[in-house]
């Protein structure tokens, strides 16, 4: 689903999120393993101060993998627990809930010091739209016991899914929107497909993913497209038109249909494993500066 994010959106999905979070112990947070940086919305530090933070790097299948590990470490020195996911195919699923329950001992301790027992851990998926909540969560209840219900005490409507012995998840995502102020930013999620290619031209994208693939990986539109490389994105993009036969009734090469073929192809795959950023040093997202 796409969203356009006005103020209005914003405000009451913000408010909503406040609510939900009073009633969890643990914020389990998704991002795109592919822009992990670009698609994580840097205000739930602060709305989030002072819960357990376990942080996913989904859509890891279709990342490059040595920069996944290096978001991991990235990430992990800055204080959260970090599990690296494929939520379609369901691979690093099964980890999650061992690593929620890792993130919340202390507060287990705790409860358990105060003769609380049996309390479960209680836990939220949050993300921007696209990164993948409701596949995670599916792939997850099914790997999951029991759907609990409404309970006495919780707000009325709340549905929980209990994962194991030890937690609970909420069965609705919270929505967080997206920060693409910055045009980098805002550029890579176009890129990944997360928001309307109407906000930003498919030939502009399409420029812009030449542009990264012949610089970062060199040789790899041309075993693809069978095309001669160049640091020309809009030549690129012609070359691909020819290439692909794309062409407008006149004949003339069709470059908005080339550039959709190459969005495609890299959204879906096909063109191989890409990570756009990369960590900096020191950390931006470090939870601590909230
Ligand atoms: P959201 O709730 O955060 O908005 O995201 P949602 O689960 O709807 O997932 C958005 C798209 O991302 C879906 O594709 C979904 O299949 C895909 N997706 C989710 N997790 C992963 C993953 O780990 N790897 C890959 N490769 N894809 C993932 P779609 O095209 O919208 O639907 P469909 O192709 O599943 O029909």
């Amino acid at each position: 689903m796409q969203y356009q994010w006005y103020p209005g959106h914003m405000t009451k999905a913000k408010r909503q999120m406040m609510e939900d979070l009073k009633l969890i112990d643990v914020v389990v947070e998704l991002v795109d393993a592919r822009i992990p940086h670009s698609s994580k919305n840097p205000d739930i530090d602060t709305m989030a101060n002072g819960k357990s933070r376990v942080l996913l790097l989904n859509k890891a299948d279709l990342a490059d993998r040595e920069k996944t590990a290096a978001w991991k470490t990235y990430y992990e020195a800055a204080g959260y627990y970090v599990v690296t996911v494929d939520s379609k195919a369901g691979f690093g699923i099964k980890e999650v809930g061992s690593v929620v329950a890792l993130a919340c001992r202390e507060k287990t301790e705790r409860d358990r010091r105060r003769g609380i027992k049996n309390r479960p851990i209680r836990a939220m998926v949050v993300g921007i739209p696209n990164v993948g909540k409701s596949t995670f969560i599916n792939a997850f209840a099914k790997k999951a016991v029991t759907k609990t219900g409404n309970k006495p005490g919780v707000t009325k409507g709340k549905q929980w899914i209990r994962l194991n012995r030890d937690v609970e998840l909420l069965d609705t995502p919270g929505i967080l929107w997206p920060k693409f102020e910055d045009r980098a930013v805002g550029l890579r999620i176009a890129l990944i497909g997360s928001i309307n290619d109407e906000i930003l031209v498919g030939t502009e994208l399409g420029f812009e993913l030449s542009n990264f693939l012949t610089k970062n990986y060199p040789g790899l539109l041309k075993a693809k497209y069978g095309v001669e490389e160049c640091d020309d994105g809009n030549e690129m993009l012609l070359r691909v038109a020819r290439a692909r036969a794309c062409l407008k009734k006149g004949g003339e090469l069709d470059v908005e249909k080339a550039a959709g073929f190459l969005l495609d192809d890299f959204r879906n795959g096909k063109i191989g494993c890409f990570t756009l950023e990369i960590p900096d040093s020191p950390s931006p997202d470090s939870q601590e500066q909230g």
